[in-house]
């Protein structure tokens, strides 16, 4: 049976990882990974994480089954979280949360619920998009299109030509939408744009599929909600996926949230029931753990202040290393580049650099960036900043 299958090429994104490895040379950068760090190039974990954990181990009584659906109480507050207590889509139950591992899993539900549906959309992501998006979603048996949305020599979203592809699809397709911290770019929609964007769904009939992988690191909580919780007022029904990998630092753990907006209680309800069946024929049931300490400090307004303090404390060092990066740059690039660096948000940028030049920038730099110039903001230490932009302003130029 299995002598048939050759050996896959490694994930570039691993391969890098294990080259940076490697690599004995006494200054070397490490912008690949899409994990956050802080200033000492370390991943911890969360204070707030930490204490909830901690209770939730010592009040547990059982380790019985969770259920397709997986804890309702995780479900109602991250929806809470995601949409805002008093969005009319929570007031009128017209949306529901699904716990999910982790928010590839939720992508993967998102995307399977749409099969079930019969209807076989089309799903259009941004040019480009985060490269998991398109097995998670292929996968399931979906075609995907792209949209413009970059424009690398500025690092500015194509804004009028992506809503002029939206105007022209065809009903019933799906769109799928960076929440905030757009990746690999990190070029997001303003409030204009989102609104503007909403309005070409709900003419066109088209089908949002918001990914939400890092709410709070861009602008803050609300603000990185926003342009999600606009669609959601908008549109009669929507997809929206949720991680909580990033901002609650629980990568491993396998935590995110799938919500269903559709035009009526009745609806979500019947569309929750597709999910928890889906569910139970891909892994039966999402690990109850990380979602069980997600709830625990959601649930503390104590904890939720230290979770939201700590929240805080990453986007602040990601925007004051793009300041100092932008500053930096201001002196080895272009203007764009620097101002580019400045404006976007999330932890990653795209740098407009040539495969060829990332590969100069790790052999004769060491540092270490994917082939499309993408790299992770909080992988800088601000000692390293000026070094970093020497290195990028000799592939780029002025
Ligand atoms: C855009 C985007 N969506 C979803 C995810 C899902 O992450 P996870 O499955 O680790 O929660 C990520 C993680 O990198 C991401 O960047």
């Amino acid at each position: 049976m299995f002598e048939k299958l050759q050996a896959l090429p490694e994930d570039p994104i691993l391969g890098l990882m294990a080259a940076f490895r490697a690599d004995t040379a006494p200054r070397k950068i490490d912008l690949g990974v899409g994990v956050y760090k802080d200033e000492h190039g370390k991943t911890p974990v969360l204070a707030a994480v930490r204490a909830a954990e901690q209770a939730v181990l010592a009040e547990q009584q059982t380790k019985t089954y969770v259920g397709p659906g997986g804890n309702e109480q995780f479900n109602a507050l991250m929806t809470e979280l995601v949409l805002g207590s008093s969005h009319s889509a929570v007031t009128s139950r017209r949306v529901r949360g699904i716990q999910a591992p982790g928010g590839c899993g939720a992508l993967r539900l998102g995307a399977e619920l749409l099969v079930a549906t019969g209807a076989r959309p089309t799903v259009h992501v941004s040019d480009p998009t985060w490269a998991n998006h398109v097995p998670l979603l292929s996968n399931a048996g979906l075609k995907l299109e792209s949209y413009p949305y970059f424009d690398r020599p500025t690092g500015k979203v194509r804004f009028e030509a992506m809503l002029e592809r939206l105007d022209a699809l065809p009903a019933g397709d799906v769109v799928l939408l960076h929440g905030c911290c757009h990746n690999p770019t990190g070029a997001d929609l303003s409030l204009e744009q989102w609104r503007k964007v909403a309005d070409v769904l709900l003419k066109r009939r088209l089908v949002p599929y918001v990914d939400i992988a890092y709410q709070g690191l861009g602008e803050g909580i609300e603000a990185d909600a926003e342009g999600a919780r606009l669609i959601a007022n908008t549109v009669p029904e929507a997809l929206i996926a949720v991680s909580c990998s990033k901002n609650f630092g629980l990568y491993r753990e396998r935590v995110g949230l799938l919500m269903v907006l559709t035009e009526s209680e009745q609806q979500t309800n019947a569309a929750a029931s597709h999910l928890r069946k889906i569910a139970r024929g891909i892994y039966s049931m999402p690990p109850d753990h990380g979602a069980a300490i997600v709830a625990r400090i959601l649930s503390d307004a104590q904890l939720t202040k230290e979770w939201r303090n700590e929240l805080d404390a990453m986007r602040e060092r990601m925007l004051k290393l793009r300041r100092a990066l932008s500053v930096a740059l201001a002196r080895t690039c272009n203007a764009e580049v620097a101002s580019a660096i400045e404006n976007q948000r999330g932890m990653f940028s795209m740098l407009p650099v040539t495969p060829e030049g990332a590969d100069k920038l790790r052999e004769q730099y060491h540092i270490y960036m994917t082939r499309d110039g993408r790299i992770n903001v909080a992988g800088i230490g601000l000692d390293a900043i000026d070094y970093l932009a020497e290195a990028v302003g000799s592939v780029i130029g002025r």
